[in-house]
């Protein structure tokens, strides 16, 4: 038998990730840039048996079955192929926050699952082929394997191997950022990711124009990144945020992830901000809000947004450390 226990950090996008170039190998359209969230965190053991008839797979403490375990004893034959091995696993995972609400939980969680599956099955994957791995069970989960800020580079091979992410800012690098998790709806979305950028790229007519746009917002979000220029940051990630939002909206039929709170939260942010507090939102898959500010504001915001009605919590993140494992 062999194991192995890791653990790996959620990771918010400030450019986002919208759309598929392949959807098997998961290779997205554009490049984007994300913040690790320290606390965020997914815990992962997995061992090969000699004695098991199939993949078990355990999230939270519920035995995945049918479609679900499926895509995971997908994901465990890329492991299988590369060890050349034929062993099933007893994959047993733990979130610290809800799972599939938008708030980045199968980034953390094929992070964890690529370093444990990869670490027990004896493959020694440095990090750019973990990358590469964790990519192929959710594109976010790319940029999870490290700490800080990362970039997952498009690439444009067709089998994927130039698809990976690279940290460009460690943790330590910037100590005073902070992104606040507003959680107003902790359960799962209605349509997950994956459809929802299927239905984007056959139906909207704006996303060409959101594509046209991504090589511009990520330059200048690396750019006020290296000089630790927030509000540049800020304003570049809440518009791209916005931008991801409107090819959504414009799908037949639409996708609105948003819920009157999300709403809500976001005049909140901007009525704050017109107070002269650093404070710029983010918006993934779901109707959860994330804001971007700095140390000496987020207890402040948290207490003004935790007032905002609908909201259940926020939690403070700093940025967090890369997959290790444990
Ligand atoms: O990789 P997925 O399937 O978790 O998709 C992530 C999509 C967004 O969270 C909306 C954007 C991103 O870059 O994380």
């Amino acid at each position: 038998m062999k194991s192995a226990k890791a653990i790996a950090c959620s990771n918010i996008a400030l450019i986002k990730y919208w759309g598929k170039r392949d959807p098997i190998l998961n290779l997205p359209q554009n490049s984007s840039l994300s913040l690790t969230l320290d606390g965020m965190t997914t815990t992962t053991t997995v061992r090969w048996e000699t004695d098991l008839p199939e993949d078990s797979v355990s999230l939270n403490g519920n035995l995945l079955t049918g479609s679900e375990l499926a895509k995971m004893s997908g994901f465990l034959d890329l492991v299988r192929r590369q060890a050349d091995m034929s062993l099933k696993a007893q994959v047993v995972s733990e979130n610290n926050f809800p799972t599939a609400a938008g708030l980045a939980s199968s980034a953390s969680g094929f992070a964890a699952l690529s370093l444990a599956a990869s670490h027990a099955a004896g493959l020694n994957l440095d990090s750019r082929e973990l990358s590469i791995l964790a990519r192929q069970g959710s594109g976010s989960a790319s940029r999870s394997i490290f700490g800080g800020f990362a970039e997952w580079r498009k690439g444009d091979r067709p089998d994927g191997l130039d698809s990976y992410a690279e940290q460009l800012m460690p943790p330590e690098a910037w100590p005073e950022i902070r992104m606040l998790v507003v959680v107003l709806e902790p359960r799962p979305k209605p349509i997950s990711s994956r459809a929802g950028m299927t239905q984007t790229l056959e139906t909207s007519p704006m996303y060409p124009a959101w594509l046209s746009t991504l090589e511009a917002d990520l330059t200048a979000a690396k750019k006020a990144l290296f000089a630790h220029d927030l509000e540049t940051l800020g304003t570049v990630a809440e518009a791209n945020a916005l931008k991801m939002h409107a090819t959504m909206i414009t799908t037949l039929p639409t996708i609105l992830y948003w819920q009157p709170t999300t709403v809500a939260l976001m005049h909140r942010v901007w009525e704050l901000r017109r107070d002269g507090l650093p404070a710029w939102f983010t918006i993934d898959a779901g109707p959860n809000v994330k804001v971007l500010t700095d140390a000496a504001h987020a207890s402040r915001l948290a207490e003004a947004l935790g007032n905002v009605e609908g909201v259940e919590s926020v939690l403070i993140c700093s940025a967090g450390p890369g997959a290790t494992l444990c």
